[in-house]
């Protein structure tokens, strides 16, 4: 069932300008993004709330014109093309569904819309329920359905009219957290199976780790990076990319030399780490990004930094051990705590960190 139909996208400079109604004044929403997704692809754009990323699905289905700039879908320059007339299909957080009409309705509506005839709508109605897993309930009015039913509905009635891109603004956002976890899973299999082209929206890191192929992290309108889960987890640009994607703790550190690998000096002790900011020059002050999984617990003073550990949370294979320190509040992740040492709640302890998974940024703290 592969869409032959799916096609790339390209943002060329996009700016949108709001005029904010009480200041009067211009704000940026979107300030100058470029980026293409490939056909087929799942793109994920992540940042806090008010970054832009609203902005920049209107604009891809066209209910908001930018400011400047232009965007293509395959080929074409669909800047100044009408919604209607780009071949998207939107889903969003609240389900849109017409109460009045029943499910398998609702799902066949763009069919209508495009004049098929009714007994083709029936046949590919009833498949694209089956694929959702909503086979027995055509019938029934959108109101008797789960939120999660509902969202299914919602997803089947945007894939059925096979558009070329797919755009999902924070689509699980109302629902509980072990329906979002399996909806992300279903999302990504129809999404994959049907080879359609998609644009996903969240501010919720997990989602997005789990089910793209490549993430744009926003800030303020701006693009911060773009990449695929592992790159933006492991080798982050900055300090905000970090924070944003996972838990990590910083070290504060001086660059001694950088050749094939970077090497730093923390509180006195040597370390080599594989990967650096390539702004980082020799004498610059500069973090050590370590996350949970890289940082060790021992004896106080044998790490890098002191602190009393707060709490321990047991999560069967791994305890995840939080610890106080002069640089805040750091996460631990323990994995096989059977065989390893687990310090107790008010125990002094010192961090240290496997210098092979760290990255050493540059010290943007202030302004992150
Ligand atoms: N129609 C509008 N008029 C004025 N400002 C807007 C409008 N739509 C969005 N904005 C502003 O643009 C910024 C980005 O909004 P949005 O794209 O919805 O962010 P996100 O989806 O990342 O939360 C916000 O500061 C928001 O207040
Ligand atoms: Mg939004």
């Amino acid at each position: 069932m592969a869409n032959t139909n799916s096609k790339s996208v390209t943002f060329e400079d996009i700016k949108k300008i709001f005029r904010d109604p009480q200041s009067g004044q211009d704000v940026a929403a979107v300030a100058g993004v470029s980026f293409r997704l490939e056909p087929g692809e799942l793109v994920t754009l992540l940042g806090p709330s008010g970054c832009g990323k609203s902005t920049i699905l209107r604009m891809l289905s066209g209910f908001e014109q930018p400011t400047s700039g232009k965007i293509m879908i395959g080929d074409n320059d669909v800047t100044n093309t009408p919604p209607n007339k780009r071949d998207t299909a939107m889903v969003f957080q609240s389900y849109g569904l017409f109460p009045h009409m029943n499910v398998a309705d609702n799902v066949g509506y763009g069919l209508r819309l495009r004049k098929v005839p009714q007994k083709d709508i029936d046949v590919k109605v009833q498949k694209f329920l089956e694929m959702v897993g909503l086979g027995q309930m055509g019938k029934r009015p959108p109101s008797r359905l789960s939120g999660g039913q509902q969202q299914r509905v919602a997803l089947a009635r945007s894939l059925i009219v096979e558009p070329s891109v797919l755009l999902l603004d924070e689509p699980l956002s109302n629902l509980d957290a072990l329906l979002r976890e399996q909806m992300r899973v279903e999302i990504r299999r129809l999404q994959k199976s049907l080879g359609i082209t998609a644009m996903y929206v969240t501010h919720d890191r997990v989602e997005a780790m789990s089910l793209s192929d490549r993430i744009i992290v926003m800030k303020l309108g701006h693009i911060i990076q773009i990449g695929t889960p592992s790159d933006i987890y492991r080798d982050p640009v900055n300090t905000f990319v970090a924070g944003f994607v996972g838990k990590v703790a910083f070290f504060p550190c001086e660059v001694k030399g950088i050749d094939d690998a970077c090497h730093v000096e923390v509180k006195g002790q040597k370390f080599t780490a594989p990967r650096w900011a390539k702004t980082l020059k020799a004498g610059d002050k500069a973090l050590v990004m370590a996350r949970p999984e890289s940082l060790a617990v021992g004896e106080p003073g044998a790490g890098v930094e002191d602190g009393i550990v707060t709490a321990n949370i047991y999560l069967g294979n791994s305890v995840e051990t939080w610890v106080k320190t002069d640089l805040g509040n750091v996460l631990v992740q323990i994995d096989n705590p059977d065989v390893k040492k687990i310090w107790d709640e008010g125990e002094k302890v010192s961090l240290s960190f496997d210098p092979a998974l760290t990255k050493v940024l540059a010290d943007d703290l202030e302004q992150a």
